[in-house]
């Protein structure tokens, strides 16, 4: 139903990927903010018109977006969407950074999508239909589940909730330290679209970021759920769509033993 979605972000990940094409290297610290803005904003831009087309009344929600009506998502079809997720992996050329669009009718996500354009990879999910990654370069398609490892075996993809970390930096890293010291290892990879994905595909155990905004993690939420996965806010209740919240992901036995662990704060 929502095959036109993912066409479009490939066609919105050539604007993206254009920008590696202009010296990175060469954009002042100060031009740094300009810069990245007018690819997300390009991106975002893009987006929005070529799916309204398609979804005329649709109400979009986008990071780049000024006056974003959350209040309607409970009760009309939304477009959650993030230009680029990974915005400081982009600056770096560090070549991690994903497209990610979620639709949502009524507050219940419907459909998603992630794409990572330097990968060409799509992951995807439609309610009750499975989750599956599709790689462009081979043209073959697999379906998704999340792992089974339990929490002690678990390799932990966390955020660092870059944006607050006045607040949320000593309190993420002591949890990541003693996850660290009790799981396999942790990893950071600057996209929570990304990470989220990998929870579904059983690369990583478990996730957490004290604080992310919904068009961060409503795509990849549908995509975990379809895997055999569980997303929630850090006790355990369902995510929301509105405002900042604290996510953790993962399967099922390593997102409840996290939970149970009390090292969440
Ligand atoms: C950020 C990334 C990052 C996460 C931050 C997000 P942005 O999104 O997903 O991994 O740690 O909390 O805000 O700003 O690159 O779109
Ligand atoms: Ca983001
Ligand atoms: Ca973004």
């Amino acid at each position: 139903m929502y095959e036109f979605i993912p066409v479009i972000m490939r066609e919105a990940a050539s604007i993206m990927l254009s920008a590696h094409d202009t010296h990175f290297s060469m954009i002042s610290k100060e031009g740094q903010a300009n810069f990245v803005t007018r690819y997300d904003v390009a991106v975002e831009d893009f987006l929005t018109e070529k799916i309204i087309e398609k979804l005329p009344d649709a109400v979009v929600i986008g990071e780049e977006s000024d006056d974003n009506h959350t209040e309607l998502i409970s009760t009309r079809l939304c477009i959650i969407m993030d230009p680029i997720d990974g915005t400081t992996n982009f600056i770096h050329d560090y070549r991690y950074s994903a497209i990610s669009v979620g639709i949502c009718d009524r507050g219940q996500m419907v459909y998603g999508a992630v794409l990572d354009p330097y990968a060409d990879r799509l992951y995807h999910a439609e309610r009750g239909g499975g989750a599956y990654v599709l790689d462009y370069r081979t043209g073959k398609e697999k379906k998704l589940q999340v792992s089974d490892r339990a929490l002690c075996d678990s390799l932990v993809g966390f955020g660092t909730s870059p944006y607050r970390r006045d607040e949320l930096g000593k309190v993420t890293f002591e949890t990541a330290y003693q996850l660290f010291m009790t799981c396999r290892d942790v990893r950071r990879s600057g996209s929570a679209a990304l990470d989220l994905c990998n929870i579904a595909t059983g690369a990583l155990d478990v996730f957490f970021e004290y604080s992310l905004l919904p068009w961060d993690y409503a795509a990849a939420s549908i995509i975990i759920k379809e895997a055999g996965g569980i997303i929630s806010c850090f006790d355990g209740s369902d995510i929301k769509f509105e405002g900042t919240l604290s996510v953790i992901a993962g399967n099922k036995l390593a997102h409840r033993q996290l939970i149970e662990s009390k090292i969440l704060k």
